[in-house]
């Protein structure tokens, strides 16, 4: 995919949500190639703000410390996206939904699409790393169940579309994103 194809999007960015291991990063990224647009990952944001690591960050600060600057990251992107930040392609952590105030904000700040992944899927993906506090359990199958179950309504709210992804490559994800974004934007037009 070595050309780009430039997308309307009236201001507003697109923004990947699901579950860890979904592949938001790196859709992601390839969006963002495809379009032209500049890639915001939140985990890497918060890890520079702060100057440490997701895992350095809940050990020493804990989760609820995590979320509050989450949350304070997209307050500063809604405020900041008309004045002086352009539009982005806009990567989440697997978390940020669980606020509602952060799932407005979402809307807000553009088109919302939903990687979904089936369990099995990002048990396997996630064995390949360590640098998410929340599965450094044994208990990981358990775990992601039940993180999975949690959220499916809260991604269900926050997105405009749901795309099941586990069976494709990676580039047919980031055309069905662009395909739908595309759509979604179309009816600013008039
Ligand atoms: C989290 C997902 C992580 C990161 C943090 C918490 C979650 O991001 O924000 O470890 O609660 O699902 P990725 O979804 O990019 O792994």
């Amino acid at each position: 995919m070595s050309f780009c194809r430039p997308i309307n999007t009236h201001g507003r960015s697109i923004i990947l949500v699901g579950m860890m291991g979904s592949g938001k990063t790196t859709v992601g990224k390839e969006l963002s190639r495809l379009t032209g647009l500049p890639v915001l990952d939140m985990d890497s944001v918060i890890e520079e703000q702060i100057g440490k690591s997701i895992p350095d960050i809940f050990k020493e600060y804990g989760e609820g410390h995590f979320r509050a600057l989450e949350t304070a990251l997209l307050k500063y992107l809604e405020n900041s996206s008309i004045a002086s930040r352009g539009p982005a392609i806009i990567s989440t952590g697997g978390g940020v939904v669980l606020s509602a105030q952060n799932r407005a904000i979402l809307r807000r700040l553009g088109y919302v699409a939903w990687l979904d992944v089936t369990v099995d899927v990002l048990i396997e993906r996630t064995s390949r790393s360590a640098n998410r506090p929340l599965l450094n359990t044994p208990e990981r199958f358990s775990v992601i169940t039940d993180l999975c179950n949690r959220r499916i309504p809260l991604y269900e709210e926050a997105s405009h579309i749901r795309i099941e992804t586990s069976t494709m490559d990676v580039l047919k994800v980031v055309d069905m994103v662009h395909a739908s974004a595309i759509e979604y934007f179309s009816h600013f037009d008039q």
